[in-house]
C-alpha cells in the first residue's frame, strides 16, 4: 500500500516535470516537448531470481596485496589513560631555525598569464601542453619525500587508524535495536561497517608510503553515549580528517603521495557527508570544503587517543588549548535557539552534542517537515542551527594540559592575549572581535561574510580559533596563523 502511494506520487511529479511551464523561477525556454518522461506502468515485481543467465566464465579472484590490519582485529579496549607518561611533548628536529616563517613576496617564477588561450611554449609531445610537475617522464616514487611529507602522512595515518576503530566501535557497542530507534536500519549498519573496511585500505596505503616507521593503531577513548552521539562524533571527526588533508595536500613534496592521498580523501569526504545525512543535517550546506593546518587536525584528534604502543612513532605537530563553544548549537533540538550552556557530552573539543534532552524538545522522530532531524538524504531546518549575528559565548583552557596518547603531549600557545575569533570555513578566514568578559571567557558574534554572492561563508561543521592578531591569510598560507592561535574549537554552524 505504501509502495503504491509512493509510486503514483512519483508518477505525478514526473508528469509535472514534463509540463511546458517553467519549474524553476527565472529558468525560461526549458523546452521538454521532445521528452517522453513517463515511468513504467503495471504491477510491481513479485518474483525474484535467479531465473536468467548471462554469458560468463568461471574466474577466480586474483591475489591482492595484504592489508596492515584486518577489519576487526587489533586493539579493542577503550577508556582513558591512567598511567604515567614516559615522554613528553611533540617530536622535535635537531635544530629549529626561527620562531615563525617570515612572509615573502610572490615567487618570482609565478608569472604565467595567458591573454588569448594560445600556447606560449613548445609542447613536449603531441596533445601535451608544456608544464606541470612530474610530467617529464620521471618514474613515480610513491614515498614521502621530506620531513613535512612524513609528518603530514603520519598524522593522516593516526586519523585513518582511529576511524577504523571508531566505526567498528559504534557497531559493536550499540545493538540493531539501538540503531533502529534512531532511524538507522540494518543496511545502514552494513554501510558503516563498509566504511570501517575502507579505512583498512587507507591505513595500508599510508603505511606503505611512510615505510617501517609508520605509526600503528592505538587505544582510544570515545565521548558518546548513544547512537546519535556516535554519529555526531563521526561527522565531526571525519570533518577534520578531511579538512586536515585539504590543508596540506598541495604542499607535499611528493606529488605521487598527493595523488594517492587525494584518491583516499575523496572517500573520506563521502563518509563525512553520509554521517551528516544520518544525523538529519543538510549533507553539504557549503560550496567549498575547507582546509586546516596539520596542528589543528592533531589538536582535534589527540584527546581521543588514550595510549599507543611503546615504540610508536611520535608526531611533530602542536596541540593547542581547547576553545569551548558554550552555546554550541545542538542538532538534536527542534529549536536550536534553546540550547543550554555546555550542552555536550563532555569537555573535549569535538565532543558530540547531548542527545539525551527531553523528547518534547528533540527533533528526532518528529514527523514534521522543517523540524524532523531523523536520517534522510537531506533535511530542511526551519529554525537554523545558527545564523549570522548570533552571540557565541566562549571559554578556553590554559595551555600546559597533558593530552593525546599516554598523556604524552602538552598543549601550548605562543600567542599573546586573545583579541579575535577566526572563522575558517570554505575558502575563507573571517575575523570577528572577541569581547572578553572574564578569565578565559568572552563572546563574539557569528559573521555574515560570503565566499561568493549567495554563499555565506560560515555553514556546516567548521573551525574557530582565538587569535591575538587578524593576519590576512588565504587557503595556501593559512598555517601562518599558528603562532597567533590561543585556543582552537569546532563550531556546529549548520
Ligand atoms: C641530531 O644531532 C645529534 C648530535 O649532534 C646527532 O648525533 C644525530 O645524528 C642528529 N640526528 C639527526 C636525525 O640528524
Ligand atoms: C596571444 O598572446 C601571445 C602572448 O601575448 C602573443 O604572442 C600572440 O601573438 C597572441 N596570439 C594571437 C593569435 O593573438
Ligand atoms: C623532471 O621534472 C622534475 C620535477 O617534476 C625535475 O625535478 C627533474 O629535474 C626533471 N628531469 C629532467 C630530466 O628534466
Ligand atoms: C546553511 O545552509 C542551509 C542549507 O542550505 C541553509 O538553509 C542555511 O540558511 C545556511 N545558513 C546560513 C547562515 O547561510
Ligand atoms: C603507553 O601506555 C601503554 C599502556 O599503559 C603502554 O603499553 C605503552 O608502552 C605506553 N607507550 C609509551 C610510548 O610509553
Ligand atoms: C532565534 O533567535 C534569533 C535571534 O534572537 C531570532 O531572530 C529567531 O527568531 C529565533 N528563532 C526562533 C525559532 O525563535
Ligand atoms: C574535563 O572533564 C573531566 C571529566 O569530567 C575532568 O576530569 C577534567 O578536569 C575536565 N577538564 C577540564 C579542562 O575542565
Ligand atoms: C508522517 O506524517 C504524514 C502526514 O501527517 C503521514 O501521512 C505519515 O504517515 C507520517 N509518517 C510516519 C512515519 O509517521
Ligand atoms: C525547504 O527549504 C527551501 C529553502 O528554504 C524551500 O524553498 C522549500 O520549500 C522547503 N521545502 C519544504 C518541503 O519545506
Ligand atoms: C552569553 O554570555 C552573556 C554574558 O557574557 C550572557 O548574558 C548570555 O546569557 C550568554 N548566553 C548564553 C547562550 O550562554
Ligand atoms: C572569501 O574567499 C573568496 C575566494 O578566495 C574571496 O574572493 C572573498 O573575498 C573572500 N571573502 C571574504 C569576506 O573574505
Ligand atoms: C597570505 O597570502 C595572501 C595572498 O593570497 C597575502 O595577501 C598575505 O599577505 C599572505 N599572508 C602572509 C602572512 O604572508
Amino acid at each position: 500500500m505504501l509502495t503504491r502511494t509512493f509510486y503514483s506520487s512519483t508518477l505525478f511529479s514526473a508528469l509535472a516535470a514534463a509540463a511546458p511551464t517553467p519549474q524553476v523561477p527565472g529558468y525560461t525556454n526549458a523546452d521538454a516537448s521532445g521528452l517522453s518522461n513517463q515511468l513504467p506502468t503495471g504491477p510491481v515485481a513479485t518474483v525474484f531470481g535467479p531465473d536468467s543467465q548471462v554469458s560468463a566464465i568461471e574466474i577466480s579472484v586474483a591475489s591482492a596485496p595484504p592489508r596492515k590490519s584486518s577489519d576487526v582485529t587489533g586493539v579493542t579496549s577503550h577508556g582513558p589513560f591512567s598511567g604515567t607518561p614516559t615522554t613528553s611533548g611533540a617530536v622535535m628536529a635537531n635544530a629549529t631555525l626561527a620562531q615563525s616563517i617570515a612572509p615573502l613576496p610572490p615567487n618570482p617564477t609565478a608569472t604565467y598569464y595567458n591573454v588569448n588561450g594560445t600556447l606560449l611554449n613548445p609542447a613536449p609531445a603531441p596533445y601535451t601542453p608544456a608544464g606541470g610537475l612530474g610530467t617529464n617522464g620521471t618514474e613515480p616514487r610513491y614515498m614521502v619525500n621530506s620531513d613535512f611529507d612524513f609528518e603530514s602522512i603520519a598524522l593522516g595515518l593516526y586519523q585513518e587508524w582511529i576511524e577504523l576503530d571508531l566505526f567498528n566501535n559504534g557497531l559493536a557497542i550499540f545493538s540493531d535495536e539501538d540503531f533502529l530507534a534512531e532511524g538507522l536500519t540494518a543496511e545502514d549498519r552494513t554501510y558503516i561497517a563498509f566504511m570501517a573496511i575502507q579505512e583498512t585500505g587507507h591505513a595500508t596505503l599510508l603505511s606503505n608510503m611512510l615505510g617501517e616507521a609508520a605509526p600503528v593503531q592505538c587505544t582510544y577513548n570515545y565521548p558518546y553515549r548513544t547512537v546519535r552521539e556516535f554519529i555526531d562524533f563521526n561527522q565531526k571527526l571525519t570533518r577534520w580528517g578531511e579538512s586536515g588533508v585539504w590543508g596540506f595536500i598541495n604542499h607535499l613534496d611528493a606529488r605521487e603521495v598527493g595523488q594517492m592521498l587525494s584518491q583516499s580523501i575523496a572517500t573520506e569526504a563521502r563518509q563525512q557527508m553520509s554521517f551528516r545525512q544520518m544525523l538529519g543535517l543538510h549533507p553539504q550546506p557549503v560550496w567549498f570544503e575547507t582546509g586546516i593546518p596539520q596542528s589543528w587536525a592533531w589538536t582535534y584528534l589527540a584527546p581521543y587517543i588514550s595510549s599507543c604502543p611503546e615504540s610508536q612513532t611520535r608526531l611533530a605537530w602542536q596541540n593547542f588549548p581547547v576553545l569551548h563553544i558554550v552555546n554550541q548549537p545542538n542538532p538534536n533540538r527542534l529549536s536550536p535557539n534553546d540550547t543550554k550552556p555546555y550542552e555536550v557530552s563532555g569537555n573535549r573539543t569535538a565532543d558530540p552534542s547531548d542527545s539525551l534532552i527531553p523528547s518534547d524538545e528533540s527533533c528526532l522522530n518528529l514527523n514534521v517537515t522543517g523540524y524532523n532531524c531523523g536520517p534522510g538524504i537531506t533535511r530542511n531546518r526551519s529554525e537554523p542551527l545558527s545564523f549570522p549575528g548570533k552571540q557565541v559565548n566562549l571559554t578556553w583552557d590554559a595551555p600546559g594540559q597533558y593530552v593525546g596518547p599516554n598523556n604524552s603531549y602538552v598543549t601550548s600557545t605562543s600567542a599573546g592575549s586573545p583579541q579575535f575569533v577566526a572563522w575558517v570555513s570554505q575558502l575563507n578566514l573571517t575575523y570577528t572581535p572577541l569581547i572578553v568578559t572574564g578569565v578565559n571567557a568572552g563572546f563574539t558574534y557569528q559573521p555574515a561574510s560570503a565566499v561568493y554572492e549567495g554563499d555565506p561563508a560560515v555553514n556546516g561543521t567548521m573551525f574557530v580559533a582565538l587569535t591575538d592578531a587578524d593576519l590576512l591569510l588565504t587557503p595556501f598560507n593559512l598555517s601562518m596563523i599558528n603562532p597567533h592561535v590561543v585556543a582552537l574549537g569546532l563550531y556546529q554552524a549548520g
